[in-house]
């Protein structure tokens, strides 16, 4: 007799990660120097020098457990962003909190809200805990903040907001967000998943500690995967009031954060300039991109990130298999609900050409008759995308 899973996991569609290069390399005989992944949002400079400098010292004492009350990394995220350290809690990726602010906050039958089309993860977390979702479309590509607000109903828990959006990296700004706070009734956790923060202008963007200040009932998630280049090391970071982070912690497993993750993230929030350089790389790298993709008649977004959302009208798991057989691994969207649509990260100036070349070669090889998708006729940055809208 076979053995049932719980219910619920029925509807649990698992995440697919980008394709890693060792993968490609192995499935087709290609050699792993030849392959740029441009499919997870990683940094191509690497990680901070002062972290790999501190993780070397380190490595002798992976005997050791990590130390389970991050005492070093708490110290640091309070001065640099004025939040007490019983207000913080470290995870193993950023993923690992949205987990824990599940198992802590979500009975079965409880209702959460995100936005369709949007980081993938908040559904499976809802749905593997029994959780109802309701996810309001997009709107211009944007998260439509009033068909958010307009979807909590009483027994709504969690409203999960990815800013910018995975994978759309359209953003939405400031008045548009605190007039959507204004609406939220005070029983409901708002998340402001903030992987992309350190790659947004200052100012730019609301930024989801204000809201923490005001008395609101907030989690505001940053990673080390992206700008800090940590990716490997899995670690993330959350603010909330220490009441919720008090129930995160009592789900969270001890020593859920390794030794080695601790240590180089500690570094890397000290090097700034690592981060002015990622962030330099990554405007440049748009600029080039965005000409490229216009000239070639695509749509693409205005990215609020380190990666561009193309919409090319043509198949895009063809493009993503096309492409990888050129050695340039990107993410096609059809599981976001955009078949047509591919996601790029920025990488370095060599990669985003190769990116473009093979991108060239299969857009030149293929007709829209034989693939039958229309060619969006629109070209050029995302409808509404203005400071302020
Ligand atoms: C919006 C968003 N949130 C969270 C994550 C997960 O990051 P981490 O590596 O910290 O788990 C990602 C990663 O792609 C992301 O795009």
């Amino acid at each position: 007799m076979s053995i049932s899973a719980r219910k619920v996991l029925d509807e649990v569609k698992p995440y697919i990660p980008g394709k890693p290069i060792e993968e490609v390399a192995r499935e087709l005989g290609l050699d792993p120097e030849s392959i740029d992944k441009l499919a997870s949002n990683e940094n191509p400079l690497g990680p901070s020098p002062l972290a790999l400098e501190a993780i070397q010292n380190a490595i002798k004492e992976v005997n050791f457990y990590p130390d389970d009350s991050n005492y070093t990394l708490k110290q640091k995220l309070s001065r640099k962003f004025g939040v007490s350290e019983d207000g913080i809690i470290i995870g193993n990726g950023s993923v690992e909190l949205l987990l824990m602010l599940g198992l802590a906050y979500l009975d079965p039958g409880d209702h959460v809200v995100a936005s369709d089309q949007s980081f993938i993860m908040y559904r499976i977390v809802s749905k593997m805990l029994g959780a109802r979702i309701t996810e309001p479309p997009l709107k211009d590509y944007r998260i439509d903040l009033e068909a958010i607000a307009k979807a909590i109903r009483p027994e709504t828990k969690i409203v999960f907001l990815s800013n910018p959006n995975n994978p759309t990296a359209t953003a939405v700004f400031r008045e548009e967000a605190d007039r959507f706070m204004e609406m939220v009734p005070d029983d409901v956790i708002v998340v402001w998943d903030e992987a992309y923060y350190e790659y947004t202008k200052d100012g730019e963007l609301p930024d989801g500690i204000d809201y923490l200040k005001q008395g609101k009932n907030v989690v505001v998630l940053r990673t080390m995967s992206k700008a800090y280049g940590l990716a490997g090391l899995r670690i993330g970071y959350a603010f909330s009031k220490p009441e919720i982070i008090r129930s995160m912690m009592k789900v969270r497993l001890p020593f859920n954060v390794n030794r080695l993750a601790q240590i180089a993230a500690a570094a890397a929030l000290d090097d700034e300039e690592h981060v002015r350089r990622s962030r330099k790389l990554v405007e440049e790298g748009k600029k080039y991109l965005y000409e490229k993709l216009e000239e070639m008649g695509l749509f693409v977004t205005e990215s609020y990130t380190n990666f561009i959302f193309v919409e090319t009208g043509h198949n895009g798991r063809e493009i993503y298999e096309a492409l990888l057989h050129k050695g340039v691994i990107v993410r096609p969207l059809g599981v976001y609900n955009f078949p047509t649509a591919i996601r790029v990260t920025v990488g370095l100036p060599e990669q985003n050409r190769r990116f473009i070349e093979a991108l060239r070669e299969f857009l030149f090889a293929h007709s829209k008759q034989k693939d039958g998708y229309e060619i969006p006729q629109h070209t050029g940055h995302a409808v509404g995308q203005s400071a302020g809208t």
